[in-house]
């Protein structure tokens, strides 16, 4: 029986620390679906065919990773999917508290679905969606925190937001 997890976020846009928690989280399954989230309360910069795209782009089609989008409860789509674990990164213990409540609510509401998490690599520990985006619009470099695909159009859409 393969090993599937889900791995969901707003992925707004993709970073190098979400690569890094895709590629390492294939050596522990067999398969991933990256779900993006439709209805975070966020407001986007990138729109979901964007995202999906850019996504797609960075794991260069990546036969082992499925990218889609879901509306509602994760925990829903991931038991309409038939997957029992939910992969997310930890970047620093300022991630813990938020991720903790999630976790906890995902459990109450869907006990057989496990969050399982993964420590990000030590060099993308402080890279975020939203710093990147930041960095982006004040005119600083974000070559080395994204993966190349993303650079122009964070640069382009960031820079004008
Ligand atoms: O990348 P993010 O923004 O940290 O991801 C958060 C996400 C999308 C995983 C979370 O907001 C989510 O699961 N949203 C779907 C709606 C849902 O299930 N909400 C209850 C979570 S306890």
């Amino acid at each position: 029986m393969s090993r599937v997890a889900i791995y969901p976020g707003s992925f707004d846009p993709i970073t190098n620390g979400h690569v890094w928690i895709i590629k390492r989280g294939l050596d522990v399954f067999d398969r991933l679906i990256v779900a993006i989230a439709r209805n975070v309360k966020k407001t986007s910069l990138f729109d979901l065919a964007e995202r999906q795209d850019l996504i797609r782009q960075a794991l260069d089609g990546d036969s082992r990773v499925e990218i889609v989008s879901f509306d509602g409860l994760l925990v829903d789509y991931a038991r309409k999917r038939g997957a029992h674990v939910i992969l997310r990164g930890l970047r620093a213990v300022a991630d813990f508290e938020y991720e903790f409540q999630m976790a906890n609510m995902n459990r109450k509401l869907a006990p057989e679905v496990e969050t399982i998490f993964m420590m990000t690599g030590e060099e993308y520990f402080y890279v975020s969606s939203a710093l990147v985006k930041e960095v982006a619009a004040l005119g600083g470099d974000v070559e080395d925190l994204v993966p190349k695909c993303v650079v122009g159009p964070l640069k382009r859409k960031a820079g004008a937001a």
